[in-house]
């Protein structure tokens, strides 16, 4: 694995935390008015609590590789980096030469309600405890879900963000949905059901999973 890889990808991993911290900042903590009346149980604070669970941490170190994926997500790697906004579309650009790189994948049995859903639907883990930056702290990666699919509903013990990359979708959480765009933060709180709907874009989302249990694997409600 060429170092300049491994470069690029750290760069990418700051950058995505830098946007994680700065959304933290716009959710509760820069508007000192605002963080003295907040609810402690209003949804900014507890995305806040998800971003101080993190802050400490330092980036961890490499043990993995980066090789070449055969991931069928790839067939989507432009169109995933084509919807951003002006914030995020430095982290794209970033992502651009090292999308066939990252570690694609899809854990999920194969439903025989939706079949095919593993080469529309997956994540690339780069920080985690089987990640390429391994921690047994938090995980970080990137979602990426093709046009017109729908992940169906799941949950996971672990407290999960979401930070909108690219692409305009569906989210919803325990039957509620919302419209999320790029740059908007989405916390999915640990066990409760959620699941994702795209329309004409692909999506690419940044995500966190924090708190006591980020080994068990996600699975379908
Ligand atoms: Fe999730």
């Amino acid at each position: 694995m060429p170092n300049k890889t491994k470069d690029k990808i750290k760069k990418i991993i700051e950058n995505a935390l830098m946007l994680i911290f700065a959304a933290g900042g716009s959710y509760g903590k820069s508007d000192e008015q605002e963080a003295e009346t907040i609810d402690p149980k209003s949804p900014k604070a507890k995305i806040r609590d998800v971003i101080d669970k993190i802050s400490g941490h330092y980036i961890p170190l490499l043990t993995g590789s980066f090789e070449k994926s055969s991931s069928p997500l790839l067939a989507y790697a432009d169109s995933a980096l084509e919807n951003g906004n002006e914030t995020t579309e430095g982290i794209l650009e970033m992502l651009r030469e090292v999308m066939d790189v990252l570690p694609w994948e899809y854990s999920y049995d194969e439903r025989s309600d939706t079949p095919g859903l593993g080469a529309r639907i997956g994540w690339a883990e780069l920080i985690g405890p089987k990640a390429p930056f391994q921690s047994d702290k938090f995980c970080l990666g990137f979602t990426l879900i093709a046009p017109d699919t729908l992940y169906p509903e799941h949950n996971h013990p672990a407290t999960e963000l979401y930070y909108v990359l690219s692409g305009t979708a569906n989210w919803t959480l325990n039957g509620v949905t919302a419209s999320k765009a790029p740059g908007e933060v989405i916390l999915h709180p640990s066990m409760n059901s959620h699941s994702m709907e795209t329309g004409k874009e692909t999506l690419l989302a940044l995500y966190l999973w924090v708190g006591e249990d980020i080994v068990t694997l996600s699975q379908y409600t």
